[in-house]
């Protein structure tokens, strides 16, 4: 794990979610980290220093003066850790943080520290969603922080809605994915790279659609690879059950096609780099029911109209993009791919044969052949995310040439 080893200073603040720090505590710990954790005074009406230094396996620290006369001293901790995560994040402790309120040894902390910050809000869902916290998140993003959105649910007021503190497993994510990039090259710095993912869904009637089996790992793969790199990444995503989180990586869910065409054409001449790994369906019902169609006849014929092709739109309007296809075949693979490479005036197009065995769509594997027009590589059975890894060195080497 990318964590071990590193030194994480986590601040809880005064909130209800303060509970969930014992589980991310405990993962961070088992994956080799070194957690100091400091609170909030408010914070030991929700978690007790004992528990948490149980699992820290340190001292927990919510004021500047220790009992014996003692300076827990707010600069050397600072200075000590690799990341500093406040989680949870209450909206008082937020706008401490965004104006440089420097009342509590939490604070005095974070205004200390040098290494890269991770927030994690936690509040009810009015407070998460009042301008004042959305300008103070906003303004925590410039300073280069970065926000681990609250997600939706039930909240402690009873209410439902966003303001629950990202779940550990996330944030430790997060967390894992920073270490992960921090030793790779920044290659892709400056590059915007669009990629599309995901099945698209075709309405039939308000609740019927077309659709297919992909995961949409491939392309969130690309997304995670080409963010570590640098990279400014615009993700489309049809319907997919796969997440994100990712401050380089702007995620756009869309539903259709045509949703799909339309999202790509809003970014596409500020891209460098485009790249179609969506199973976009091939035909949409020409019209969409108002409303559920009733199973009374025996047969039921639904008229079907060719969707339109964004890659192929894509390399039609191409000035300056590097343009990345997908082939998925079961037969004369290679002609095939190679007459994509063409007809829809692409620079590379990745080949997965699903007569390859743990290639494709629903796999978390994939095997995979790059054609230029004038290259051609092989590569072994591996996982999306290695494979990202080998489709974006080959990206690379092109635009070196
Ligand atoms: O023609 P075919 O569907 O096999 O081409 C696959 C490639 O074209 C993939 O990169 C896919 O993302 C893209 N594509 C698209 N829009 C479509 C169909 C395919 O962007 N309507």
């Amino acid at each position: 794990m990318s964590v071990s080893g590193k030194k994480i200073l986590i601040a809880v603040s005064g909130g209800i979610a303060a509970y969930k720090i014992h589980f991310l505590i405990r993962d961070f710990v088992k994956n080799g980290a070194e957690v100091q954790v400091i609170m909030t005074p408010d914070a030991e009406h929700f978690v007790t220093k004992l528990s948490i230094s149980t699992l820290s396996r340190k001292p927990v620290y919510s004021d500047f003066y220790g009992d014996n006369g003692t300076w827990n001293s707010h600069v050397e901790m600072a200075l000590w850790a690799d990341v500093m995560l406040i989680a949870p994040c209450t909206a008082n402790t937020l706008s401490k943080m965004v104006h440089g309120m420097c009342d509590n040894l939490v604070i005095a902390t974070y205004m200390s520290a040098k290494c890269p910050v991770f927030i994690a809000p936690a509040m009810d869902l009015d407070m998460y969603a009042h301008p004042s916290t959305k300008k103070n998140l906003e303004r925590a993003e410039s300073f280069g922080h970065t926000v681990i959105p609250a997600e939706s649910g039930e909240l402690a007021s009873g209410l439902i809605g966003q303001g629950r503190m990202a779940e550990p497993g996330t944030v430790f994510e997060v967390i894992n994915n920073y270490f992960e990039g921090e030793g790779i090259p920044k290659s892709l710095e400056g590059k915007t790279v669009l990629i599309t993912a995901g099945p698209t869904y075709e309405a039939i009637d308000p609740v019927r659609f077309i659709g297919n089996h992909s995961s949409g790992k491939m392309g969130f793969s690309l997304a995670e690879e080409a963010s570590k790199r640098g990279a400014k990444v615009i993700l489309i995503s049809g319907p997919s059950s796969q997440t994100i989180h990712d401050k380089n990586v702007e995620l756009h869910k869309v539903t259709s096609a045509r949703e799909m065409l339309a999202k790509v054409f809003e970014f596409y001449e500020k891209i460098d780099i485009g790249i179609a790994s969506a199973a976009v369906a091939d035909y949409a019902p020409k019209e969409v029911a108002a409303e559920k169609i009733k199973k009374n006849d025996e047969n039921l014929t639904i008229e079907l109209v060719k969707n339109p092709d964004i890659l192929k739109t894509m390399g039609e309007k191409k000035t300056h993009q590097f343009l990345v296809g997908f082939a998925l075949e079961t037969q004369n693979e290679e002609e095939n791919a190679k007459g994509k490479l063409e007809k829809k005036n692409l620079d590379m197009i990745v080949l997965n044969s699903l007569r390859d065995e743990g290639a494709g769509f629903k796999n978390d594997t994939n095997k995979i052949k790059i054609f230029t027009k004038t290259e051609k590589k092989e590569f072994d059975l591996k996982s999306k995310d290695e494979v990202a890894v080998d489709i974006l060195n080959f990206v690379e080497s092109q635009l070196l040439k």
